[in-house]
């Protein structure tokens, strides 16, 4: 029967992993990159170290599962989400790509409200005008690259380079396409309202299709680069985090997913696009045909404890302090943690804002400040959850938890605690480039939705369950919950 093949292009590396029909990873291997910092805020990437990437894991994943390129069935992508890609009319990269993760677009944003409203900005496309989006990046471009500007022909995401480079395909996939800002979320396309108020010209945006929809088929050109063979069908896949939530088994209207890495995100599968009505969380199209979902993104979750780690107890394994942790009561002990350690996202979304550790005594240590770091990024975390509830969806009884940071018992326990929710953890770990591998397994015809396609092959494992200090903690976020107002001033004049 073959295998799919799954590619994850994303901020420090692409990924490609081979999967059976029984979903069985086969084969996987990853390329890395760095990340272009030339002035502060801003964050880019030559978009052709991508492809190179591509070429390199996809040759290396076939080797290490003893494959050839004619055994590859299908092909989904999924990668960094927002990401500017622009092209000239020859299909040349015009400039670095501007990242996810680039904040030098304040101004653009507050245009962008300008010109829409706030109000109606959140009615057509779900959403705030945040920094990280692709929206006011191109706004950037437009009132500051004049000369960039009038070359532009294509507008592409980043795993739609690659796509294009596979397939010769201008194509991009509903999750991806609704976090650029420029989607109608409803109607799950391209807005004409928000080209027009951006001066977007129609002609340079990619054609938008489902997750599991084929946009084209490997070229012969491509075929030589990267050992596939010419004519294997490509999927349009999904955005990052669309196609983590389709590998850990978020694909049911209600179904609630948490990735634990270095940024923490609630993900909340819905069956109709969800208006948070200041658009303090993120509503996107999901990458399975026909749902969406709400998401909160805390950029500092699993990169607070690692900042720690690193600044109070080198080379200490993360495993070791966290059980140091464990002998210290829920509360800390009356300290807080605010996780803000690189600016926030959601719910406070503000790139001045700090972190901070609040309510130190005498009689605090290392494993005081250590459970507070944990119980601060599950705080921060029940905001953004909170936030979503606000907005209209169900409290989840349960939560499908993914990510490095879920290895902790005693995390896993304070996050079941304060997000009042079992947490179950998937057996697959391959995250996005796993989900885009179901993606392209539904195209092969082994599934014939990606709903059956997760029923057959994703697994969780039930881990924690609310216990009695879940009580304890409702004071404590009681007080998290007011220092951000209280502080953000004081981060502003700093
Ligand atoms: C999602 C987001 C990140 C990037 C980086 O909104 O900004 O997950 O996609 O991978």
């Amino acid at each position: 029967m073959g295998a799919v093949l799954g590619i994850d292009v994303s901020t420090t590396a692409t990924k490609a992993i081979l999967v059976d029909p029984a979903g069985n990873v086969l084969g996987i291997a990853s390329s890395e990159y760095g990340v272009e910092q030339p002035y502060p805020l801003w964050s880019e990437q030559d978009p052709r170290l991508w492809w190179g990437g591509a070429i390199d894991a996809i040759r290396r994943a076939l080797d290490s599962a003893g494959l050839a390129g004619d055994d590859v069935v299908a092909v989904g992508l999924a990668g960094q989400m927002h990401g500017l890609v622009l092209l000239d009319a020859a299909d040349q990269v015009i400039r670095p790509a501007i990242l996810w993760n680039d904040q030098r677009t304040a101004a653009e944003c507050d245009g962008i409200r300008a010109v829409l409203g706030p109000a109606h900005l959140v009615e057509i496309t779900g959403n705030d005008a945040m920094t990280g989006f692709t929206a006011p990046k191109i706004a950037w471009v437009r009132d500051h690259e004049p000369d960039a500007w009038a070359r532009v022909a294509h507008v592409l995401l980043p795993k739609d380079y690659v796509r294009l480079r596979l397939t010769g395909d201008y194509a991009t996939d509903k999750a991806d396409g609704a976090g650029t800002l420029l989607f109608d979320l409803a109607a799950r396309n391209w807005s004409p309202e928000m080209l027009a108020a951006l001066r977007i010209d129609r002609a340079w945006m990619p054609t938008t299709f489902e997750g599991p929809d084929l946009t084209g088929v490997v070229s012969v050109a491509a075929a030589a680069d990267t050992g596939l063979r010419a004519g294997t069908p490509v999927v349009a896949g999904g955005g990052d985090q669309a196609a983590n939530a389709i590998g850990t088994g978020a694909v049911l209207p209600g179904r609630v997913a948490l990735s634990l890495g270095t940024s923490g995100v609630i993900f909340a599968t819905t069956d109709r696009p969800i208006y948070e009505p200041a658009g303090r969380v993120h509503a996107f199209c999901h990458a399975v045909p026909g749902l969406w979902h709400l998401m909160s993104v805390m950029l500092s979750a699993g990169g607070s404890l690692r900042w720690f780690r690193d600044a109070f107890a080198p080379g200490e394994p993360f495993g070791e302090l966290a059980s140091r942790a464990s002998g210290i009561p829920a509360g800390s002990g009356g300290l807080l943690f605010l996780p803000y350690l690189s600016g926030e996202r959601n719910p406070h979304p503000d790139p001045l804002a700090r972190g901070a550790f609040v309510g130190l005594t005498l009689s605090h240590d290392r494993r005081h400040l250590t459970r507070a770091v944990l119980e601060g990024v599950a705080f921060g975390l029940r905001d953004g959850l909170d936030m979503m509830i606000l907005a209209g969806m169900p409290e989840p009884k349960l939560i499908l938890a993914s990510g490095g940071g879920t290895a902790s018992p005693l995390w896993r326990q304070i996050l079941a605690d304060v997000l009042g929710a079992s947490i179950a953890t998937p057996v697959t770990t391959e995250g996005a480039a796993y989900g885009a591998a179901l993606l392209a397994a539904v195209a092969a015809g082994w599934f014939s939705t990606v709903q059956a396609a997760v029923a057959a092959v994703v697994r969780a494992t039930p881990a924690s369950e609310p216990g009695p200090d879940a009580a304890r903690y409702i004071d404590a976020h009681a007080i998290y919950r007011d220092l951000y107002p209280a502080l953000a001033p004081s981060f502003h004049r700093m």
